[in-house]
């Protein structure tokens, strides 16, 4: 085992800027990083990159560089499940990352979003624990309307099947989704959870995008989700990878996109993307 020094134990970083989990530092990643849980997932997502290059992978990051039709992108596996996504975001923001959209599976809780399908989360209700250690439960787990708007536009020129919505994400795959855990083990709080959730409009289950959209508008970064729908809590259906390649596709595309975005943004000096930004708009002038 490496012994690496570190500066200290508050900083775990190298003087390289080097961090510790992830294991990368200031020039390994793009502004813009798709953030599966899986690290195989990782190299999934960069064969559909004109060049990939391996950057790192430590425990459960792995993390890859390349190009998406000229555009530099990166891909980083969080694990599964909030405390490891934030250290994910935690790392990433160091090095410069400030664009993040999540490419994950879920389960939805509507008939009618159906196996393979794709999920574009608007937010997300926070039923984790990691979000709470940084900010009252009040406060709002919601994406970047850039990211969401580039995920739509994705969806659309890819004529993939999607959905928008709002997610909830929890800290147990099991019985905090309301699967009965071993030996039929349900707990009276959650009993009836997602009938309540279907009732109150939100679309679907997972594990982390609560903790990357709130840690995101803490620290005035962006961030989206796009998930592909591998079970589905009404039929009772589960495929697993069901269109996981379409969601993967649609991230991607999507960050395509965004960079024209930003682009254009810089060009006219605006700070915030706007409809008018492309195609103009004359009325009321
Ligand atoms: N991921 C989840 O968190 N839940 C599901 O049902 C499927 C994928």
């Amino acid at each position: 085992m490496n012994r690496i020094t570190f500066k200290s134990a508050s900083k775990p970083e190298t003087s390289e800027g080097i961090q510790y989990h992830l294991r990368i530092k200031p020039g390994d990643v793009s502004r813009y990083v798709l953030l599966p849980g899986d690290p195989e997932r990782v190299k999934k997502i960069a064969s559909y990159w004109d060049e990939a290059w391996f950057v790192a992978s430590h425990r459960e990051y792995t993390t890859y560089t390349g190009r998406y039709k000229g555009v530099l992108i990166s891909a980083t596996s969080t694990g599964i499940g909030s405390p490891s996504t934030a250290i994910a975001i935690e790392e990433l923001a160091r090095v410069g990352a400030d664009t993040f959209i999540r490419v994950g599976t879920t389960g939805s809780l509507h008939k009618h979003i159906g196996i393979g399908d794709i999920i574009i989360s608007t937010g997300a209700v926070r039923l984790e624990g990691t979000s709470k250690q940084y900010i009252i439960p009040e406060y709002p787990a919601v994406a970047s309307y850039e990211v969401v708007l580039a995920l739509i536009e994705a969806a659309e020129t890819l004529n993939v099947k999607y959905h928008v919505g709002i997610s909830a994400s929890t800290d147990s795959f099991y019985v905090g989704q309301e699967r009965p855990g071993y030996r039929d083990y349900m707990p009276p709080f959650n009993r009836g959870l997602i009938n309540f959730l279907k009732q109150a409009n939100v679309l679907n289950f997972e594990m982390e995008a609560s903790t990357i959209f709130t840690l995101s508008n803490i620290y005035g970064l962006r961030a989206g989700m796009v998930c592909a729908v591998i079970a589905n809590r009404e039929t009772e259906e589960f495929v697993a990878e069901a269109g996981v390649d379409e969601a993967i596709r649609v991230a991607n595309e999507a960050v395509k996109i965004l960079s024209e975005w930003d682009e254009l943004k810089r060009k006219k000096n605006k700070r915030y993307f706007s409809i008018s930004l492309l195609i103009g708009r004359d009325e009321g002038k």
